[in-house]
């Protein structure tokens, strides 16, 4: 069954996807011999939305995404990581059916908003498996989500703990430390976490104000193949625990966020190889009693079940002397590629004429925005046959597009979706 989005066939299968009940371990099993049935060559075009693409009429631009491939990629990461509460951020991609398909798998869901608290919700997911994991919350949102039920926040401030000190008495809590995301494609640092001297007093203070201080949060990036820089983290995280320790407060939890890749243009270590990193510096790190451990993939589970299929609006020169061509998609920075944002997320890109004479080219969006370039600095090259009109696949684009997608910039409609 499958269902399109904005503008197309909107909320064809919001109401009939709720979840009912937890996953028993038998719809697990299954699920994981299923999904061992499944192609997977990692950021190639998925053979199930090449197969739909075939017949299917669509708007332009639209995202097409494998749920199966999601329900592939989830239980590929809890085989590699069967110790962690995987809580999926939704923020990656929040569309009904995959948020319905990763909570009948049993994943837990991190949050940015009430918005997608509610959207969680609406799909059947309890709200113990949620966490309120943006650092910056609305005070009045902070006491809706602890009316709904929902027991785990993030902070990074004195500020932040307060409110939930006051709106989500009792909560379970975490802090979120800063770490530097050296060698992310798209970090995270800066606006996130605080220095550890300060998370060490903010969690001995939220067990003071009646809070269970239960652990640290860190992000190291996202899209983060630099595998040490999980290392690095946990090292410090074990410092803080030992000096929350010797305050008296036991700290129970260690959250090492997402940074898990998709597969653009470059190869990219495998989810094992992420796994066993982990594995190996929490042992190192805490040799007695190992803390509960939390993961909150987004990108790793639908970037690569994901495929824009656009087209070309125009191509041309700007000159006699100009050696590169631009082309036009009719996708663009507004239509949900904002990660293209100084070239930092690379997709690949394939074309009905493949395998021709190929010559480089700026690659542009639609609108009259002149920030609207994907590929200017990158090398990037097309089929010299390419034309206006011709159909491009963009690969791997399931995770942070539909939702960084504007309204109607320039009048165009917003990024079109469909799961299948
Ligand atoms: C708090 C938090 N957790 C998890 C994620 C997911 O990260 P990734 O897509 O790298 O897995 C993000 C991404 O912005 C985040 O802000």
């Amino acid at each position: 069954m499958l269902t399109m989005k904005r503008g197309v066939n909107a909320s064809k299968r919001q109401s009939d996807s709720a979840i009912s009940k937890a996953p028993n371990a038998l719809q697990t099993l299954r699920a994981i011999a299923r999904a061992g049935e499944l192609p997977a060559e990692r950021g190639g075009l998925p053979p199930r939305i090449a197969q739909y693409l075939q017949t299917a009429t669509l708007p332009s631009p639209c995202l097409i995404v494998d749920v199966e491939l999601v329900e592939h990629n989830y239980l590929d990461l809890i085989r590699a990581l069967p110790e962690a509460s995987v809580f999926y951020a939704v923020k990656a991609n929040p569309a009904c059916e995959i948020i319905a398909r990763l909570a009948s798998l049993g994943s837990n869901f991190d949050t940015a908003s009430m918005g997608e608290i509610d959207l969680c919700l609406t799909q059947g997911v309890e709200p113990h498996r949620l966490s309120f994991g943006n650092t910056i919350k609305k005070q009045r949102d902070i006491a809706t989500a602890f009316s709904r039920g929902v027991r785990l926040y993030a902070f990074d401030s004195e500020a932040e703990l307060e409110k939930l000190a006051e709106s989500a008495p009792g909560a379970k809590v975490f802090c979120r430390i800063l770490v530097d995301c050296e060698g992310a494609e798209w970090p995270l640092s800066r606006k996130f976490g605080c220095e550890a001297a300060m998370a060490a007093s903010l969690l001995v203070r939220a067990n003071e104000l009646g809070l269970d201080a239960y652990g640290i949060s860190f992000h190291v990036g996202s899209q983060q193949t630099d595998l040490r820089q999980f290392d690095k983290a946990i090292t410090q995280a074990n410092a803080l625990f030992a000096d929350v320790a010797a305050r008296g407060v036991q700290l129970r939890m260690i959250n090492v966020g997402g940074g898990f890749p998709s597969r653009y243009n470059r190869d990219v270590p495998t989810i094992e190889a992420y796994a066993n990193t982990i594995r190996a510096s929490l042992a190192q790190h805490f040799p007695g009693q190992q803390p509960e451990l939390i993961v909150e993939p987004g990108r790793y589970i639908v970037g690569d079940a994901g495929v824009i299929q656009s087209e070309v609006v125009l191509v041309s020169h700007k000159g006699g002397g100009d050696v590169r061509r631009w082309v036009y998609l009719d996708v663009g920075k507004f239509h949900g590629l904002a990660e293209t944002m100084d070239e930092a997320i690379k997709y690949r890109i394939t074309t009905v004429h493949d395998g021709g004479p190929t010559t480089p080219v700026i690659l542009a969006g639609p609108t009259c925005d002149s920030a609207d370039i994907l590929y200017e600095k990158t090398d990037y090259r097309l089929p010299t046959a390419l034309k206006a009109g011709d159909k491009v696949l963009i690969l791997s684009t399931g995770a942070y597009t539909t939702t960084y997608s504007s309204i109607a910039f320039n009048g165009m409609p917003p990024l079109a979706s469909v799961c299948i």
